[in-house]
């Protein structure tokens, strides 16, 4: 993608590639066919329902979601199997999420009998089954309970709790994921892995079957899906990528070229204040920073230096310039957050606009 051909657009928006966008979801399919491991990719990256039916469609076997606002509008757009890949604790979050359970195969994660007692609650007012993953701290040191008997024992109450279907066991090391260095990620993963096995074993021990392990995100997901243990992976920046991810060194170069970046956010030169000095109009509400400032694509050498509300500010190496009016493609440092800015994605396919997806389940945090 190029600025050109995209000048009838207004800006700031969110641009998303569509060549990019399908040759990422065409490759985590084939890097997991044959392998026995399912795609349930994580909606919170883009949290738009089109790009949740392309990875569907390509095998997928339905998304993760981390709120149940997501999950809601998930459902409303046709998904029929989500994961809460995180824990709550609120019983009026709970019931809601026991409603979707009368339209879709709803999941939710656990580490706290608390949970456990009020998901079983609503899923029983509601006469539906709600499948439950006990969380394990496998290394993230986030949610999830540590290894030892608290496994076996929620699980053991997930299985006694009416309305509750026990299957297994979420792993996921947000940690491992943004290691840099190929071998620094790979042997985090290989720790996770064994973490899980413990985890799993532990249950077996107790006489409860655990039919998954699910985990993993777009830094280790080879990783995890070669360790034997994951039944089911869950990335989700693979989908659009970030100048994060892609700078990320990989078993075959860099994660950059495994997976293309695909979405970004068009910008114009508002100003031009010094020789190697410029301004664009993508500032704090356009694109996120919290992963680092942004870069700019076909341009290495050109360095965000400074960002407020409505302003980028970008210095120019010597002997280059710029003009007022020029677009610029910004790659955020992280896609997640940035995607939750805009309300829609601008479709670009062969350098030309072609029409909007909504991102629906934008601002849905609760
Ligand atoms: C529970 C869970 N699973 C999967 C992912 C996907 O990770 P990534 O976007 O790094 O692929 C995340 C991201 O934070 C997550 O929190």
């Amino acid at each position: 993608v190029t600025g050109q051909g995209l000048q009838h657009l207004s800006t700031p928006v969110l641009l998303l590639d569509r060549d990019a966008l399908e040759a990422n979801i065409e490759a985590m399919a084939k890097s997991l066919e044959g392998t026995g491991v399912a795609l349930r990719p994580h909606f919170k990256t883009h949290r738009c329902p089109a790009i949740a039916r392309l990875q569907i469609a390509r095998g997928a076997v339905g998304v993760c979601c981390q709120t149940v606002g997501e999950a809601e509008v998930a459902v409303r757009e046709g998904i029929t199997s989500v994961t809460l890949t995180n824990q709550i604790v609120d019983s009026g979050k709970l019931g809601r999420l026991a409603r979707l359970a009368k339209e879709a195969d709803v999941r939710l994660c656990v580490d706290h009998m608390l949970q456990i007692e009020r998901a079983s609650r609503e899923a029983t007012r509601e006469g539906v089954e709600i499948g439950i993953l006990v969380e394990v701290d496998v290394g993230g040191r986030r949610c999830g309970v540590p290894l030892g008997r608290d496994v076996p024992r929620l699980a053991g109450l997930a299985v006694g709790s009416e309305g509750l279907r026990f299957l297994g066991i979420q792993a996921y090391n947000g940690k491992a994921q943004g290691i840099i260095g190929t071998r620094g990620r790979t042997s985090a993963a290989a720790a996770t892995a064994v973490r899980a096995a413990v985890a799993r074993g532990l249950l077996q021990r107790a006489g409860i079957p655990c039919s998954m392990v699910t985990g993993g995100g777009t830094g280790t997901v080879h990783a995890d899906t070669d360790s034997g243990v994951f039944t089911e992976v869950q990335p989700g920046s693979y989908a659009v990528m970030d100048a994060t991810y892609a700078a990320q060194e990989s078993e075959t170069g860099y994660l950059g070229d495994q997976y293309h970046q695909a979405i970004f956010v068009l910008a114009t030169v508002i100003s031009t204040p010094m020789k190697d000095r410029i301004v664009v109009d993508v500032g704090l509400k356009s694109v996120a920073v919290d992963q680092g400032l942004p870069t700019v694509a076909h341009r290495p050498d050109w360095r965000f230096v400074s960002m407020s509300d409505e302003h980028g500010v970008i210095e120019l190496p010597p002997g280059k310039t710029s003009s007022l009016g020029e677009r610029l493609l910004v790659i955020p440092g992280h896609c997640d957050p940035t995607a939750n800015l805009h309300d829609e994605f601008a479709l670009v396919r062969h350098g030309r606009a072609e029409g909007m997806w909504p991102i629906a389940a934008r601002g849905k945090s609760a």
